[in-house]
């Protein structure tokens, strides 16, 4: 896959931290956003949503793909993932999200701040062997 411009990849990250506002997050108070551009170009957007049944809690990455799917129907294909807090902690997307990524973008980047910085890691690196039912 073609690497973005650093516009596009700006554009992406500012989408994320402009949702995290959104966030519902009474629990962890940990604003977490997302951002994923698809291959159509759009763009959608995600906060975590938390429960007080803790384990309900949506990441910021799954309500944004299941945002694009419910506007665009389930043939949507992720080309890149950015994903940001409002703590500045690594924070890469966890295992749940690694495998609902995959699902829509088995050639997808996924942006994120790292231990030692910004990084980007493609889905299959994040996530080897990921399922798929054929
Ligand atoms: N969280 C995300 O939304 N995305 C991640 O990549 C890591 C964790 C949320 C879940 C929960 O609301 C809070 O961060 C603390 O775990």
């Amino acid at each position: 896959m073609n690497q973005l411009s650093a516009s596009v990849v700006k554009k992406l990250m500012r989408s994320a931290k402009s949702v995290m506002k959104n966030a519902h997050v009474p629990y962890s108070h940990f604003r977490v956003g997302a951002a994923i551009l698809l291959t159509n170009g759009k763009i959608f957007a995600g906060c975590n949503v938390e429960n007080a049944s803790y384990g309900m809690t949506n990441c910021a990455e799954r309500t944004a793909i299941f945002s694009a799917v419910a506007q665009m129907g389930p043939k949507i294909e992720i080309r890149a993932v950015a994903v940001t807090n409002d703590q500045g902690v690594p924070c890469s997307p966890c295992g749940a999200c690694r495998q609902v990524i995959y699902e829509f973008g088995p050639d997808a980047t996924i942006y994120f701040q790292g231990a030692r910085g910004p990084k980007q890691s493609h889905i299959t690196e994040l996530l080897p062997e990921g399922f798929r039912l054929q």
